[in-house]
């Protein structure tokens, strides 16, 4: 099949639909990160983006809406604060799980009885859910494992030849997946960071975060986001997250430790002997680039990539989520 990529305007979103509605899927930009997207209400369609993706089945989507009514079209009922979330953080990059009715496919929800919805914050891609009718179903538009993709050419390197169609909304002004809470007794519960902080949600209900979003899940643990057991974010180059106390402490470490296939993510770069490449600076900018630069570590060879742990502070949560997947959890404490 080829692949056809489109910048993303009135009339690429039409033609998109006329292709969502007859059942084909298309990659979409969002405020995250590109989605792969098709019919949530259609198990046919469905399948199909586990089948380009390679995703393991029991890894529920995410349903993308375009008007907050659409929650009482396809739950049982919407828990309670869930409505205040919505209001002030949608159109935007949080993600919420309510119990499904029967109109949402077993294959949407990997077999569970809950969905999660969001409404990205992207115009086009808000009217091109419109003009289909239905929510879109979408997971991130990368092959299962890899860094999700923050431009349209990440899409096109990892689906070519398996999907129809990208719309090009240019590069993802946020860059790292949504937020992804659950409602507990007590309030919420963070089972991804994103952009939308535990210290901004706190403002609105009480918070808590899961253990996963920081730690691996033991094998006796099950994880509540069937999501956060996979491998997740990783480019080929092996990943080793560096906790140190000090700039100095980090230099002298990769010093000591470099070759020629390792890469530094740092804008360190006057003292380190070991090739860099430019990161590392404001949470904001971290999450924006942290996918494209690890996808950029790969596509310059590397075996081996250093990179600082970032505070697990506000957006930087987010950012160490992400991290120390890519890391497969190797973390070395200086
Ligand atoms: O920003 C985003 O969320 C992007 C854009 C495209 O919207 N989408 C995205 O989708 O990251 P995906 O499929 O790559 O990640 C969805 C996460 C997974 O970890 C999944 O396990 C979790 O949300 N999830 C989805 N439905 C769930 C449910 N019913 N219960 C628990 N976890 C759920
Ligand atoms: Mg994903």
């Amino acid at each position: 099949m080829e692949t056809q990529i489109l910048p993303i305007n009135d009339n690429s979103i039409k033609f998109a639909a006329e292709l969502l509605k007859k059942g084909e899927i298309a990659a979409i930009p969002t405020e995250t990160v590109y989605g792969l997207a098709g019919n949530g209400l259609s198990a046919e369609s469905v399948k199909k983006i586990f089948a380009a993706k390679n995703r393991p089945a029991d890894n529920p989507l995410i349903l993308h809406i375009s008007d907050t009514d659409w929650l009482y079209r396809y739950t049982k009922s919407v828990p309670h604060p869930a409505l205040k979330l919505a209001e002030r953080f949608w159109p935007g990059p949080l993600t919420m799980i309510m119990p499904k009715n029967g109109l949402v496919p077993d294959e949407t929800s990997g077999g569970l009885n809950t969905v999660a919805f969001r409404m990205p914050d992207n115009k086009y891609t808000l009217k091109l859910i419109e003009l289909c009718g239905f929510p879109l179903a979408a997971p991130s538009a990368n092959l299962s494992g890899l860094p999700s993709p923050t431009e349209a050419r990440h899409v096109y390197n990892d689906l070519n030849g398996k999907i129809p169609l990208i719309l090009d909304g240019g590069s993802c002004s946020f860059g790292l997946e949504s937020t992804v809470i659950a409602f507990t007794e007590k309030g919420v519960k963070i089972l991804r960071p994103g952009g939308v902080t535990p210290e901004m949600l706190s403002e609105y209900c009480y918070v808590e975060i899961d253990k996963a979003v920081t730690e691996g899940i033991g094998e006796e643990r099950k994880a509540l986001s069937p999501g956060m057991k996979y491998k997740h974010y990783s480019p080929k180059a092996e990943v080793y997250m560096i906790e140190c106390v000090d700039n100095d402490q980090f230099v002298e470490f990769i010093n000591k430790n470099y070759d020629k296939n390792t890469f530094v993510l740092t804008n360190i770069r006057e003292e380190i002997r070991a090739k860099t490449i430019p990161y590392g600076s404001t949470s904001e900018r971290d999450a924006a680039e942290l996918f494209s630069v690890l996808r950029k570590a790969d596509e310059l060879g590397a075996e081996k990539i250093y990179v600082k742990a970032p505070a697990k502070k506000g957006i930087g949560l987010a950012v160490y989520n992400r991290l120390i997947r890519a890391a497969a959890f190797k973390v070395i404490k200086l």
